[in-house]
Formats: C-alpha cells, structure tokens, sequence
C-alpha cells in the first residue's frame, strides 16, 4: 500500500492514480508494487471491466525514480523489485486499459501507452523515452512495440536521441487515439472507459488477446531487463544519475565508445 497510487472504483471502472504530484509522479518500487497489485487483482475481479491510468498535477509522470535507479547501480537498493510485475501485469492484462496523459509523460511512462488500448493526451501532452540520455536502453517491450508502431525511424531518434514527441504527432503516429483539451482530459478518458464497460466483456477481451501477444511480449522484456539491468551498473550510467543529481548536463565524451 502506498499513498502514491489511488485506487477508485465504479461503474466497472477502476481508475489507477499516480498521486506524487511533488516529484512529478516519478515511479518508486511502492508504487510499480501498488499498480501491479491492482492490475494484477483486477483480472480477477468480475466487477471490474475498464482500466483507466492517469497522473496527478502538471504531467503524467516523470518515470522511473532516478534516485531508485541510481540506489540499484550502486548496490544501496536491496529487496524485491516490483517493476517486473508491473509491466507483467500490463502485458497480460485482458482488461482494456484506457490512458489520460498530460504534460510529459517520460520513460516508462511513454512505453507504458503502448499496452494501454485507447490513449487520450491532453493538448499539453510531450512524450519522451530519454533511456539512452540515461544511458539505459528501452523498456517494457518498447524496442518491439514503438517501432512496430510508428515506424523504425521515427522510433530510434525517440530512443537515440531521447527526442520529445508533443500530441499532434502522437495521434498522427498512432501512439494516442484522441487529444483533447487539458481540462477535458479526465472527462474524456472516463467517457471513453464508460462506452467500453457497456461493451460485451468476453468479446472486448477476446479481441484485446487476439490483437496482443503476451507471450512474444515478455519474452521481449526478458530480453530488454537483462540489458537494462547491465547498462545499471556501467560508467556511462553512474555519470548519468549523478549528472542528475547535480543538475548538470552529463559528459559521457569522458567515456571511451565499447
Ligand atoms: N525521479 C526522481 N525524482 C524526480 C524525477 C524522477 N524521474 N523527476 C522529477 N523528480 C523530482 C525532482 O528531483 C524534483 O525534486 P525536488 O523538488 O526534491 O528537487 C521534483 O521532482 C520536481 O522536478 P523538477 O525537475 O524540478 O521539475 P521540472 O518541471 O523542472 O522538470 C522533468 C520535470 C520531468 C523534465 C525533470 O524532472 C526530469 O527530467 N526528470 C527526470 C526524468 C527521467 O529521466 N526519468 C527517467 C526516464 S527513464
């Protein structure tokens, strides 16, 4: 349990709130804990019809907690890591997940709109994937997903160059089905999620499972996490987060190419 993720539920609809406003909903453990529980316990619940995922305050959400990433490089961070669960828990989730994203929306929180099924940005919306500003590599199934979705060229410069994609061109790419504007965005994803509860269940699952692989996706993220897990511990890496920490701009010139 964590007060960073608020879980309400009605109508059919459960609607998952990243609620970190003051760190701009950066993803800790607790939190990728918290949703994957609810995700997790949603397919089990037959009240439950519609997934709706949003953020709170000025953005979507900030990503995964860099303070997080930079604890498990340097071996401070012991314990379970729930984030595997987390996108475990998207992957397989036979509920349809309706998104409502405003502001930036970065990393996991970019990569996660790919396993959500109908995608509503506000007009202020600017997603980016800066896993490689990190020194990371992409995530959730993203290195299959994005480009398999917006095409390879389009995909690498997100991920090379970590280059910012604003709403226009998300619906234009097909990343989002709807933009809106910002004080409409809570009414239209709801109003969505509610058209899609009326639905028949069985016959929106069944479609949803038919258009989704979970299998070829997770063999995916096996494949990514243990990259990821290595880039973690690199130089390239340690410069990144401390870069950050320092708010400064990292110099990984100082670093031989491998
Ligand atoms: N992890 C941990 N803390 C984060 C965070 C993250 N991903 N993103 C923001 N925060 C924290 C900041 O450290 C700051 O904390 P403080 O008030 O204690 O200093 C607070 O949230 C507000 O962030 P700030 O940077 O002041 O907000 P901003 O509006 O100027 O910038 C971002 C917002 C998202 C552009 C910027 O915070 C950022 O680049 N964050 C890192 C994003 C990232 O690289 N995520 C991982 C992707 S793989």
């Amino acid at each position: 349990m964590t007060e960073h993720i608020k879980i309400e539920k009605s109508d059919g609809i459960l609607t998952l709130t990243m609620a970190r406003a003051d760190k701009k909903n950066a993803l800790s453990n607790v939190m990728y804990g918290a949703l994957a529980d609810a995700i997790e316990g949603a397919e089990t619940d037959k009240s439950v019809r519609v997934l709706v995922i949003r953020g709170e305050g000025d953005m979507f959400t900030a990503g995964n907690d860099v303070g997080e990433f930079a604890a498990i490089a340097t071996g401070a961070f012991q314990g379970e890591r729930h984030v595997g669960r987390f996108l475990q828990s998207l992957a397989h989730s036979s509920r349809p997940i309706v998104a409502a994203v405003q502001g930036r929306a970065v990393g996991v929180g970019t990569t996660m709109l790919l396993h959500c099924d109908l995608v509503v940005l506000a007009e202020n919306a600017l997603l980016t994937t800066p896993f490689v500003n990190l020194a990371l590599v992409p995530e959730a199934a993203s290195s299959l997903l994005m480009p398999l979705r917006i095409g390879y060229a389009r995909a690498f410069e997100m991920f090379a160059l970590g280059e910012a994609v604003d709403a226009k061109s998300a619906l234009a790419w097909g990343i989002a089905n709807r933009v809106v504007p910002l004080d409409r965005l809570d009414a239209e994803a709801q109003a969505l999620a509610q058209r899609l509860a009326k639905q028949p269940a069985g016959a929106v699952s069944t479609t949803k499972r038919l258009m989704r692989n979970p299998e070829l996706l997770m063999a995916q993220i096996k494949t990514e996490s243990e990259q990821f897990a290595a880039r973690l511990k690199t130089m390239e890496a340690r410069e990144a987060f401390t870069a950050f920490a320092e708010r400064r701009p990292p110099d990984f010139l100082k670093l031989a190419a491998s």
